[in-house]
Order: structure tokens, then sequence, then C-alpha cells
């Protein structure tokens, strides 16, 4: 999803596979007052232009970003929100990371590691942010793990490079792991994790060695929400679910290794706008699309020669 506010009127191009995955998001927004588009939409020049190149596309957040852009440059008084992968989003959500380390400290928790789910990098980045700061400085050495989504491994599967921001190509460039503007990632109900790119401040970091990241199947996501949901009473968001499914693995290990280990992870939204994705997932029929090498190297040959 991508957004245009101005005052009370807003305009929000969701991505079409969300619009379709996630109904009852659109209708939250919709009942507040947002007039939502599927995107790519035929309303926009670019979004017209996306779906020549990729006829009867379900969009990525490349392609929705591209068109909100469009719209805010060209519709006087409005004005355009990415909500995530920007300093400024990760700097917003570095509260989480704030509030988690007061939390340790009050219980005197040294975490181990921490994980979290990474789309456009802002929730991991923010978690992260008091954590990494104290790995920088050599007072900690924690391990810090994004967990992506198999179809849409920006990370484990990338290239750091500069790229365009967006799909359509008119985002300024950014340096960053990417899997190429040009990237529609498959239709997975983790659709807050379907962007072609990551955060410029993580992709250094994960260049440095300072992180790790791992990719996951979204079957194996849903079975450990649906373990989680069980044993917690909280319906996990797919996007969670990721982190969650790591966390989990971790554990694992550790009561296979007789290890104690404190393992903190993200746990970033609610699941209850996703019953559609749960009713595929209980239904049988939701399938793990994994990208080809061959795929993939076809989208890094259309990188910008920077
Ligand atoms: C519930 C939820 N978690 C996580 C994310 C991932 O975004 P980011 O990597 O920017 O934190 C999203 C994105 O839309 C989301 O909706």
């Amino acid at each position: 999803m991508a957004c245009s506010y101005f005052g009370l009127d807003c305009k929000v191009f969701m991505v079409k596979v969300s619009y379709e995955q996630k109904p009852f998001r659109r209708e939250v927004m919709r009942t507040y007052g947002a007039n939502v588009t599927p995107s790519p939409s035929m309303s926009t020049e670019i979004g017209k232009k996306i779906l020549e190149a990729h006829p009867g596309t379900t969009g990525s957040l490349g392609c929705a970003i591209s068109e909100a852009v469009e719209v805010a440059t060209s519709t006087p008084g409005y004005r355009y929100v990415l909500g995530s992968v920007l300093n400024q989003v990760l700097l917003h959500q570095s509260v989480i990371g704030l509030e988690t380390e007061a939390a340790l400290k009050k219980y005197d928790i040294v975490p181990d590691m921490i994980i979290g789910c990474a789309g456009g990098g802002s929730n991991l980045g923010g978690l992260i942010a008091p954590f990494m700061r104290e790995k920088i400085k050599g007072n900690a050495n924690y391990r810090i793990i994004a967990v992506e989504p198999a179809s849409c491994p920006s990370f484990t599967r990338g290239v750091y490079a500069y790229d365009f921001c967006d799909t359509g190509m008119v985002c300024p460039l950014a340096k960053m792991y990417t899997l190429g503007s040009n990237f529609i990632p498959a239709p997975n109900h983790a659709g807050g994790l379907r962007y072609h790119g990551m955060s410029s401040v993580l992709s250094q970091l994960y260049d440095d060695g300072l992180m790790e990241a791992v990719s996951v199947p979204q079957t194996e996501v849903f079975e450990a929400a649906e373990r989680f949901a069980r044993v917690e009473g909280i319906l996990p968001a797919p996007e969670s679910s990721h982190a969650i499914k790591v966390a989990i693995d971790e554990a694992l290990k550790c009561k296979e290794t007789g290890e104690a280990k404190n393992i903190v992870f993200g746990l970033t939204g609610t699941g209850y706008f996703d019953m559609v994705a749960y009713e595929k997932f209980h239904d049988g029929l939701m399938d793990d699309y994994i990208p080809t090498d061959a795929e993939l190297q076809a989208s890094f040959a259309q990188l910008p020669k920077v």
C-alpha cells in the first residue's frame, strides 16, 4: 500500500493482490474515508506502463509507490507518504526498540538474539536500533536476524547495488540489497514483505556482517503462526509470523542442545485482517513459490548502471 494525504482526503494505492487477499484491511481504510485503488491501475500513466510490461500482474509495493508518487506530484495539495524503507520510518519505529530495551532492562534480561521480519526493513530497523548501538560500540554481541519470505528474498538472494525504490523508476536511487525494481514477487500472503529492496541502513549493517538474514517458505510460516496462536492465544499477521517461525526454530535448537537462550522477536501486527490467507492454509491451497536463479538474473540485468 502507498498513500497520499491531504487533510481527510486520502488516496491509497493498495497492491492488487493485497486488495484481494486482505478485503477487511481495505474496508477499514474505506471506513475512515480513504479512496482505495488496486495497483497497478489504469488511473495513472505509470500504472498503464507497468500493466503493459507485466500484463495481468497482481502488483507489488514498488508499483503502488510509483502510482502514489505520480498522483501526489500531479495533484495540487497532495503529499506522498512512504511507510517503510526510508531512514525517517526506521527512526520512528525505533520507539519499539527503545521500549523493548527498557522492558528487558526492567526484568534484567539480556537477549541472545533479536529476530524480526523484514519487508522494507522499518520494523526490524526500529526494533534493533538500541541493540545495534551496543553491538557496534562493542558492549554486547547479540545475534540479529532478519527474516524474509523465500518468494521475495532481497537480503538472502539479492545484490547490493544502487536501485530504484519503485517499479516505475520515478523515485531516487538507493544503495540497498535488491532483487531489482522490476522484480514482481509471487502473490505471497505476507503482502507487507513483498518489496524488491531493503532499507539502506539495514543493507549496510548486513553487508558489514553485523546482522544475519534467513528466508522462509510461506506454508512453514503459517504452520508457525498456527502453533503460536494455539499456544499464546494471539493470532499473528503473516508478516510477523516470519519472525515467529525463526524464533521457534531457534528455540527448538536450544531444546536439542540444552542451551538456555533469551530470544526476542518483533510481533508486528494482528492476523485478523488476514483470514483469507489462514483459510487458504487450512484448506491446503497455499503454495510456496520460490523464484529461480534465472528469474533473478533477468531482473538483476535491468539494474541501473551506476
Ligand atoms: C504487519 C506487518 N509487519 C511487518 C511489515 C513489514 O514492513 P517493514 O519491513 O517495513 O517493517 C508490514 C508491512 O506492511 C506489515 O503490515
